[in-house]
């Protein structure tokens, strides 16, 4: 039953961090119908979900029966480091949500649901829906933020002077790396319509004079560089993608350091496991085990040459041109 009934969870975290609950509490802790007139809900339904996401410790309701943050509730602020706000609108989002009613199509067929239902790939529909996508972006920086800086400590990069970071997103993984790289130089590469964040990302961090930000499109060509950073992207592609995506960095002549989540053998309970039916049902993509990856960047003309942990998602694969 508790499987069961974990999808009852996410749209009331998505609710209270798209009303931006949490913002308001961030001072004190507030009467529920104080709290409604800010947040413009009705009192009686806020309370309800406020009641269920305190029964799972996200807020808590008082002895003078006022609401205030937890721990948890804190990441759902939107200006905390590490905030989650936008990830818990982004699994809120129907585009997110409603392919989950027909994965028995995706079982069946291979093909992603979110296809079947919009009748696009989800990359397509962000491109058409630059409000949404910018959730999206904001979720991936917020969910992906408190892996950067093991990522970056598990590796020695000190031999590169300049990294590419392809499809670096919001360029919070680059921004970690070059803090602790001080003579290093970076490239965010990315789609256009995401480098106006990115760059905002820079100088909020005062590396503007270290980053070049460059446009393009990693189908077809990458800057050059002394090595190519890549994170959470090629997961999003099937293996005849993903081996085109790795051979246009192979053009490059640098090594690929590849960061993905990789799925340990056995049936214990790791992050990849259902991030890959979260690949399968919206994107199309794997994940893949280490083995696999291996493979994949063997078939794009690179020897893999180690796989290091960074945490409990994450680990980085070394790729040198063969
Ligand atoms: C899942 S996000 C990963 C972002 C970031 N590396 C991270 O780990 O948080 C995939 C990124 O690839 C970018 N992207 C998608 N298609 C691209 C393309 N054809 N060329 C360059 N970047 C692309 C997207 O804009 C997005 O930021």
């Amino acid at each position: 039953m508790e499987y069961l009934t974990a999808k009852w969870v996410p749209p009331v975290l998505a609710a209270l961090a798209e009303l931006g609950v949490a913002d308001e509490l961030a001072e004190k802790p507030c009467a529920v119908e104080d709290l409604a007139e800010r947040v413009g809900a009705q009192p009686r339904p806020l309370y309800r979900l406020l009641r269920a996401a305190a029964s799972v410790g996200v807020f808590r309701e008082n002895a003078d029966g006022h609401f205030e943050l937890t721990e948890t509730a804190e990441l759902l602020r939107a200006d905390v480091p590490g905030s989650l706000r936008s990830a818990a609108m982004m699994f809120g989002l129907e585009p997110f949500w409603s392919p989950y009613a027909q994965i028995v199509h995706t079982a069946r067929t291979g093909e992603p649901a979110f296809d079947r239902i919009y009748g696009k790939s989800i990359y397509q529909y962000l491109q058409e829906n630059p409000g949404e996508a910018q959730i999206f972006g904001a979720a991936a920086a917020g969910f992906h933020g408190q892996a950067l800086a093991p990522i970056v400590a598990s590796y020695d990069f000190s031999k590169y002077g300049e990294v590419v970071d392809v499809g670096g997103g919001s360029g919070g993984l680059l921004v970690e790396l070059l803090k602790a790289y001080p003579e290093m130089r970076g490239v965010l590469f990315e789609l256009p319509e995401v480098l106006p964040a990115a760059d905002e990302v820079f100088i909020a961090n005062g590396l503007q004079g270290r980053v070049e930000l460059v446009a393009g499109d990693f189908f077809a060509e990458v800057p050059p560089a002394d090595a190519y950073l890549i994170k959470s992207c090629v997961h999003n592609f099937d293996d005849e993608r993903a081996i085109e995506l790795l051979r246009v960095l192979r053009r490059g002549g640098a090594p690929v350091l590849l960061v993905e989540t990789m799925i340990p053998a056995g049936n214990e309970p790791h992050y990849s496991k259902f991030d890959d039916v979260e690949m399968m049902v919206i994107a199309g993509g794997n994940d893949r085990t280490e083995v696999e990856w291996a493979a994949l960047v063997a078939a794009a003309g690179f020897r893999p040459s180690r796989v290091v942990r960074c945490d409990d998602r994450f680990s980085l694969l070394e790729a040198i041109p063969a």
